[in-house]
C-alpha cells in the first residue's frame, strides 16, 4: 500500500518534472511537401504543380497525400516514444514536410538521431512589431480610380494576416453599407464561431478567421481569459493591421467626441481573411505562426502581411534565411503569395532588422507628413511647445496652474504618488475644479503602469478646465506620441521648458511655513492640438524603424543581401481598434489607435500589393515586389534626398541623410508601382542566385561540410532544386533563366 502510494507520488513527480522541461520543438522531416511532392512515394501521385498554377487542395489527391504524410509524422512519433511522453501538436504538410511537438530535450535528441528527421528545432517566440495614410500616398486621386474607385479598389483579392485576430463589428470591416461581397471561389478558409455570441467571424469583407495556439498553450503562457481561443482580437494589432492593408474607406475615426478625419485602407475592396497567432503580452511562438501560414497558403490567400518577427535571430538555425519560419515562408511565395513582413522596431541601430529573407519584401517604418503640435502659454508670457492631441482650453479665458502634490486630499496616507494624476480619489476636487491640474512624468508612463489617457480621465472626473504632464528628468531615447484626451492637455517634453514650468509655478505661488500652499497664482492656457499640421520634410525614415546591414546568422555577420527592401508609413498611423485589447494603456477600450511600428509600414505594403495584384492577376510575387522597388522615390516632398531620424552623440533626435540600410529601395510610390514599365521576375531563381552567392560568402558553414548543401539546402530548398530542373517555359512573357549549376553542391 505505502508502496503503491509512494510509486504513484513518484510517478506524478516524475511526469510533472518531464513535464516541466518540455519543450516544443520543429521538426522537418524527409519527403516533400504537398507544394513540391512530385510523385514516388508509395503511389502517390505528385501534387506539385507549375508555378503559374494554384494547387486545389480540396483534390483527392492532395487530401490522400497530406493524410499520409500526416500519418508518417504520427507512425515516428509512435514509434520513438512512449505514448503519453509527447503531444504533437501540429502536422505541417503543405509549405514544410515537419511537425510541431512537445518534447523534453533528450526526446528531441533522439528524434534529432532518428533515420528520415532532417531537422529539429527549439521552437523560438515571435513578437508584434507596432489615416491620412491613402491622401498621402495618393491613393484616392492617383490609383484607386485606375482600378474602379475605393469601392472596387482591391477586389476579389484575399489578404492574410498572421496577427493578433480581429475586432468583426468594427466599421472598418462591416460589409452593411458596401455592395454585397461574392464568394471568393478560390479561397477556401474556414470561419470559427465566436463562443460568447454564436456567430461567425465572417460577413463577406472577413473571409477566414482561425486561430492558432497550441504552442501557446503547451508553453502554458495562454490565458483564454484575455486571449480568448477565438479568432477575437485580444490586443487591438491585428484589427489596427487589418484595417491599414483592407479596412473599408470614408471611415470616421471618433473619438472623446472629436473627428480625427476618416481611415480608409490601402486595398479598402480587398478581403480579409485572419490567423491569429499572435497574443497579448508574449507575442506568439513560431510553431503556431507557422502553422498558420501553412493553412493561410493552403486556403489560397494571394498576399499574406506579417507584423510580426523573432525576438532575436533563431538560435539554433546556422543561417538566418534556413529557420523553418523562413523556409514555410519560400514555400509561399513559390505557391504564389506576396509576403510582406515588418522589419522590425530595433532602430536606429544598425543590423536591427528580423526580416531576413530575399523571398520576402521586408518594409521599414517611415514617418509621413502629418505632424501634431501643441503649446502651453503662461501668465507671464511664455509660450511652451508640448505634445497634445486635445482641444484648447475654453475661450479667450486663462485658468489657474494647480500642482497634484499641492491639491492632495491627504497628504499623510500616500499609498500611491498622487503627482502622476492616476487616480483621482487623492485629490481634492474643490481646489481642481475649474483649474488646470500640473502633474509630472513618473517612470510609471515608460512601464506602461501610469497612462495619459488615465491623466485625462483623472483631470476630467475631477472638473478640471484642462491638464499639463512635465517630464522633468528623461532617459535619452525616450520616445513621446501624441495620444489623443478628450479634454484640453498637454504633455511638456522637454525637460529645460518643464523647468520653465516650475519655476513660473513655485514664485507665482504663495506657501505658508509649514510649505502648505495659500494662493494659486499661476496661469495658463493649452492650445488646439487637433488639427495636424503637414510637413514637406515628409517622408523621413522613422527612428525606431530597423537598419540593415543583412545578418546572415546568429554571430550577426553580413549577409551578402541588401535590407529592408522599402520604406512606407508606420509612424502614428490612425486605424481600427479592438475594444478587447488591453496591452496599450492609452487605448484600453476604444475603437480606434494612433500608433507607430513597422507593424503599421508593412500592411500598407500589403495593400497597395493587392491593388498591382488586381491590376496584373497574374504577376508572381517576386513581380510584384519588382513594381513595388523599382518605382520607388528616395526624395521627400521638398524634392531633398530621403533623411532618416537618427540619435546624435548626446542621444538627442537628428536627421541625417538616408541610405539604403534605412529605406531599401526607396519610400513606396503606389500609383507608379501600377504600372511599373520593366519588371524583374526574378523569380526563385534570383532567390536561389542570392543564396547561392551568399553560400560562397559563408564558406565556413558550407565548406566544413560540403554534404549540407545536398542534405540540409537542397532538403530544405528542394523545391526549389526540382523547379530550376522541370521548368519548361510556359510563360513566354517573361525571360525565366534555369540554373543547371544549382543541381550540385556550389563549393
Ligand atoms: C476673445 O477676445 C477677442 C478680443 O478681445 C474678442 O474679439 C473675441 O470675441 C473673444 N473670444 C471669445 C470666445 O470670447
Ligand atoms: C518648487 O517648490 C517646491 C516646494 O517649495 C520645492 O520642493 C521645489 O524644489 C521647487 N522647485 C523648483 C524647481 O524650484
Ligand atoms: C469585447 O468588447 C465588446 C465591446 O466592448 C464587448 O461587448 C464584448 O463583450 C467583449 N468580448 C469579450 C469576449 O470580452
Amino acid at each position: 500500500m505505502i508502496a503503491a502510494e509512494f510509486l504513484c507520488i513518484f510517478i506524478v513527480l516524475f511526469t510533472i518534472f518531464i513535464l516541466g522541461r518540455a519543450e516544443v520543438y520543429i521538426v522537418t522531416v524527409e519527403g516533400e511537401p504537398i507544394i513540391s511532392y512530385r510523385g514516388g512515394d508509395n503511389g502517390f501521385e505528385a501534387t506539385a504543380v507549375e508555378s503559374d498554377e494554384k494547387i486545389d487542395t480540396t483534390s483527392e489527391l492532395v487530401t490522400s497525400y497530406a493524410r499520409h504524410l500526416e500519418k508518417k509524422h504520427d507512425m515516428l512519433l509512435g514509434l520513438l516514444f512512449e505514448r503519453d511522453t509527447y503531444k504533437k501538436l501540429y502536422s505541417y504538410k503543405h509549405l514544410i514536410n515537419g511537425f510541431a511537438v512537445h518534447i523534453t530535450p533528450d526526446q528531441a535528441e533522439i528524434l534529432q538521431r532518428a533515420p528520415g528527421v532532417k531537422s529539429v528545432e527549439r521552437d523560438w517566440k515571435v513578437r508584434r512589431l507596432t489615416t491620412h495614410t491613402p491622401e498621402f500616398l495618393g491613393l484616392p486621386t492617383g490609383v484607386w480610380p485606375t482600378g474602379g474607385g475605393f469601392d472596387r479598389a482591391g477586389e476579389d483579392i484575399v489578404i492574410g494576416f498572421v496577427d493578433s485576430g480581429i475586432y468583426p463589428h468594427h466599421p472598418s470591416f462591416g460589409s452593411h453599407h458596401t455592395d454585397p461581397y461574392g464568394p471568393v471561389p478560390k479561397y477556401r478558409g474556414k470561419c470559427e464561431v465566436d463562443p460568447d455570441t454564436k456567430r461567425s467571424f465572417c460577413n463577406g469583407k472577413i473571409i477566414g478567421a482561425q486561430h492558432f495556439a497550441e504552442a501557446a498553450i503547451a508553453a502554458r503562457a495562454f490565458n483564454p481569459a484575455v486571449d480568448f481561443a477565438s479568432p477575437l482580437d485580444g490586443d487591438g494589432h491585428g484589427s489596427h493591421t487589418a484595417a491599414i492593408a483592407a479596412g473599408n474607406n470614408g471611415i470616421p475615426v471618433r473619438m472623446h467626441g472629436h473627428e480625427f478625419g476618416r481611415a480608409s485602407g490601402m486595398a479598402p475592396r480587398a478581403r480579409i481573411a485572419v490567423y491569429k497567432a499572435l497574443y497579448r503580452l508574449f507575442g506568439g511562438f513560431v510553431a503556431d505562426v507557422v502553422a498558420a501560414i501553412d493553412q493561410a497558403v493552403h486556403d489560397g490567400v494571394d498576399i499574406l502581411s506579417l507584423s510580426v518577427g523573432p525576438n532575436s535571430p533563431p538560435a539554433t538555425t546556422k543561417t538566418t534565411f534556413l529557420n523553418p519560419f523562413d523556409v514555410t515562408l519560400l514555400a509561399a511565395v513559390k505557391a504564389g503569395v506576396f509576403v510582406a513582413q515588418a522589419a522590425g522596431n530595433g532602430g536606429p541601430f544598425p543590423k536591427t532588422l528580423v526580416s531576413y529573407s530575399p523571398w520576402i519584401t521586408t518594409v521599414a517604418a517611415a514617418i509621413d507628413d502629418r505632424r501634431y503640435k501643441n503649446h502651453l502659454n503662461l501668465g507671464n508670457g511664455k509660450i511652451l511647445a508640448g505634445i497634445g492631441l486635445s482641444p484648447a482650453t475654453h475661450g479667450n479665458r486663462t485658468f489657474t496652474l494647480v500642482a497634484a502634490n499641492d491639491v492632495l486630499l491627504d497628504s499623510s496616507v500616500m499609498k500611491y504618488s498622487a503627482s502622476d494624476c492616476q487616480r483621482p480619489e487623492v485629490l481634492n476636487k474643490n481646489l481642481v475644479e475649474g483649474n488646470i491640474l500640473l502633474c509630472g512624468y513618473s517612470f510609471n508612463f515608460v512601464t506602461g503602469t501610469a497612462s495619459i489617457k488615465k491623466v485625462s480621465e483623472t483631470a476630467k472626473s475631477l472638473g478640471a478646465a484642462g491638464f499639463v504632464l512635465a517630464v522633468e528628468n528623461v532617459s535619452p531615447g525616450t520616445k513621446f506620441d501624441p495620444v489623443p484626451v478628450g479634454i484640453p492637455g498637454i504633455l511638456i517634453t522637454d525637460v529645460t521648458k518643464s523647468m520653465d514650468l516650475v519655476d513660473y509655478y513655485n514664485t507665482s505661488t504663495t506657501r505658508d511655513w509649514t510649505g502648505r500652499v495659500k494662493s494659486f497664482k499661476g496661469t495658463g492656457t493649452i492650445g488646439d492640438g487637433l488639427m495636424p499640421i503637414l510637413h514637406k520634410s515628409a517622408p523621413q525614415v522613422a527612428l525606431f524603424s530597423a537598419r540593415g546591414p543583412n545578418i546572415k546568422d546568429f554571430s550577426f555577420q553580413d549577409a551578402d543581401l541588401l535590407k529592408p527592401d522599402i520604406l512606407a508609413p508606420g509612424s502614428l498611423i490612425w486605424a481600427a481598434w479592438s475594444p478587447n485589447g488591453t496591452d496599450e494603456a492609452n487605448f484600453v477600450g476604444e475603437g480606434f489607435a494612433l500608433i507607430s511600428g513597422t507593424s503599421m509600414a508593412a500592411p500598407h505594403i500589403a495593400g497597395i500589393a493587392a491593388l498591382v495584384k488586381q491590376k496584373h492577376p497574374y504577376w508572381s510575387p517576386a513581380a510584384i515586389k519588382s513594381a513595388l522597388m523599382t518605382t520607388t522615390t528616395k526624395l521627400d516632398r521638398a524634392s531633398r534626398p530621403l533623411q532618416a531620424q537618427q540619435y546624435s552623440e548626446t542621444e538627442a533626435m537628428k536627421l541625417v541623410t538616408a541610405t539604403p540600410f534605412d529605406y531599401g529601395s526607396g519610400h513606396v510610390n503606389p500609383r507608379a508601382a501600377l504600372d511599373p514599365g520593366l519588371i524583374f521576375d526574378a523569380g526563385l531563381i534570383r532567390l536561389l542566385i542570392n543564396l547561392f552567392d551568399l553560400s560562397c560568402l559563408a564558406p565556413i558553414y558550407f565548406l566544413t561540410s560540403p554534404n549540407l548543401f545536398s542534405d540540409r539546402l537542397r532538403g530544405l530548398l528542394g523545391i526549389l532544386v526540382h523547379d530550376s530542373r522541370h521548368r519548361h517555359s510556359r510563360d513566354k512573357k517573361l525571360h525565366k533563366p534555369t540554373l543547371q549549376l544549382l543541381n550540385g553542391p556550389p563549393v
